[in-house]
C-alpha cells in the first residue's frame, strides 16, 4: 500500500448531500420500492425537439472535433444576443467561456480570483459547493445566516458587517437555491455600491434567472455603473432548457478574468463538446416558447405543493423563484436529517435535509417541485399520513 498522502485540499471538502438523497433514492427504487422525490433539482422535462435536433444534426454533419476552447464563436454570439434582448446588456464573445456546465463555470472563475488568505461571502443556506470552490482556490469561506423572519433575503447592511480588508467575493444567488427567494433591485444596488466601495468582486449564480413567479424579476448587478469590471456571470442550459445532462453552461467575466479562466477551462477540459454547443446555441436563438411554457408549468406545482403545505400548516417563505420550497419542520422536534430520513422509510418521500445546505440550513428541508401534479398529490397525501404519526 502506497504511503503517500492524498491530497489535503480535497480533504477539505464534502460530497453534496444532494446526491447523496439522489442515490438513496436510486437504492431505493432498485429494491422495488416506489418512491416520490422532491429532492432533484432539476426539470423532469425533456430536452424541447428542436434543440435535440440541432445536436443531432450538428453530428450528422461532421461537427465531431474539437471546438475553440472559449466555445464556438456561433454559442458566444448567441449568448450576446440572448442577453442584449433579455437584460440590455452589451456583451462581446470575447467575455464569454463556454463551459460543461455552470459547475465549471463557477469553478474556473473562482479559481482565477481567488489567492491564500482571500475571504469569500457566502449567505447561508446556499448551494453546497460555493464553500468548496473557496477553500480549492485556498480561500475562506464566510458564511453568514439568512433569516427566515427576513424572507431569507440579502440585507446589504447585514453583508457590510462581514466584509473586512481580506473580502475578494461575494456569491449572488437570485433566484436562490435552496429557498427560491428573489433579490429587489434597490438592494442589488446596494450590493454594488458596497462591492465598489469596499473593492470585492460578485459571482453572479443566474442559472435559475428564467425561474420567476408572482410577477418576480431578475435585476442584472452587471447592469449597475461600475459593475461590469467587478463582476462574473455564471450561466446554465440546465434548468432553463432542460439540458442537465447535456453538461453546458457558460461564464461571463472582465477580460483578465477570462485570460485566467481560459487556462484552468483548457487544462481541466480543453473545450466544450461540440455538438453539444450547436445545441446550445440553437436554445438561446429559436423561440422561447418552451421555456415560458415550462415555467407557467413550474409555477401550477409551486402552487399546489404550497397548498398542500398551508393544510399540514407547515410554515415556508413564499418562494418567487427557481423550483424550490424551503419549509420549516421545526415544530416536528426532528433534525432536518431525522425528518427527511423519516419521509423517506415512512411515506416514501424524498426531501433534501436543510443542513446540506450549511449549519443554517438545520431546521428545514429542501422540496424541489420537479415533478408533475399528480406526483405531488401522491407524494404531500403520503407524507400527511406518516406526519399524524410523529
Ligand atoms: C445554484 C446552482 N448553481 C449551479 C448549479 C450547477 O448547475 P449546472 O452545472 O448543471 O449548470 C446548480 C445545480 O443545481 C445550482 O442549483
Amino acid at each position: 500500500m502506497l504511503k503517500q498522502p492524498l491530497s489535503q485540499r480535497t480533504e477539505k471538502i464534502r460530497l453534496s448531500t444532494i446526491r447523496e438523497v439522489a442515490n438513496k433514492v436510486e437504492e431505493a427504487r432498485k429494491r422495488g420500492i416506489e418512491i416520490i422525490s422532491f429532492s432533484a433539482g432539476r426539470p423532469d422535462f425533456d430536452t424541447p425537439h428542436h434543440i435535440k435536433d440541432a445536436a443531432k444534426k450538428a453530428l450528422d454533419n461532421g461537427l465531431v472535433h474539437y471546438t475553440a476552447s472559449m466555445g464556438t464563436t456561433e454559442l458566444r454570439e448567441a449568448i450576446c444576443q440572448r442577453f442584449q434582448e433579455d437584460y440590455q446588456l452589451n456583451l462581446d464573445p470575447d467575455e464569454i467561456i463556454a463551459t460543461m456546465g455552470s459547475t465549471e463555470a463557477i469553478y474556473i472563475g473562482m479559481q482565477s480570483i481567488l489567492n491564500p488568505g482571500d475571504e469569500v461571502i457566502i449567505p447561508e443556506p446556499m448551494y453546497l459547493y460555493y464553500g468548496g470552490w473557496s477553500l480549492l482556490g485556498e480561500a475562506e469561506p464566510i458564511t453568514f445566516a439568512l433569516q427566515e423572519q427576513n424572507d431569507f433575503l440579502i440585507d446589504a447592511e447585514n453583508l457590510k458587517q462581514h466584509v473586512t480588508g481580506r473580502t475578494k467575493a461575494f456569491i449572488l444567488t437570485s433566484p436562490h437555491n435552496p429557498t427560491g427567494q428573489v433579490i429587489e433591485e434597490n438592494e442589488i444596488r446596494k450590493i454594488a455600491e458596497l462591492a465598489i466601495k469596499k473593492d470585492f468582486y460578485i459571482i453572479c449564480d443566474d442559472v435559475y434567472n428564467y425561474f420567476l413567479y408572482d410577477g418576480a424579476k431578475h435585476h442584472s448587478i452587471a447592469k449597475v455603473p461600475g459593475m461590469r469590471d467587478r463582476t462574473l456571470i455564471i450561466g446554465s442550459f440546465s434548468k432553463t432548457y432542460a439540458m442537465d445532462g447535456w453538461r453546458i453552461g457558460y461564464l461571463i467575466a472582465p477580460r483578465q478574468v477570462i485570460a485566467r479562466a481560459l487556462k484552468m477551462h483548457q487544462y481541466a477540459v480543453n473545450c466544450c463538446n461540440s455538438f453539444v454547443q450547436a445545441g446550445a446555441q440553437v436554445a438561446l436563438t429559436a423561440s422561447q416558447n418552451c421555456v415560458r411554457e415550462m415555467v407557467q408549468e413550474f409555477d401550477r406545482r409551486r402552487r399546489l405543493l404550497l397548498s398542500y403545505l398551508d393544510d399540514l400548516r407547515i410554515p415556508y417563505v413564499r418562494p418567487r423563484g427557481a423550483f424550490y420550497v424551503f419549509p420549516s419542520i421545526k415544530k416536528f422536534g426532528l433534525s432536518s436529517k431525522q425528518f427527511s430520513d423519516y419521509l423517506l422509510r415512512e411515506a416514501r418521500v424524498a426531501v433534501v435535509p436543510g443542513d446540506g445546505f450549511g449549519p443554517a440550513g438545520e431546521g428545514y428541508v429542501r422540496m424541489a417541485f420537479c415533478l408533475s401534479c399528480e406526483e405531488i398529490e401522491k407524494g404531500m397525501e403520503s407524507v400527511a399520513e406518516s406526519l399524524k404519526k410523529i
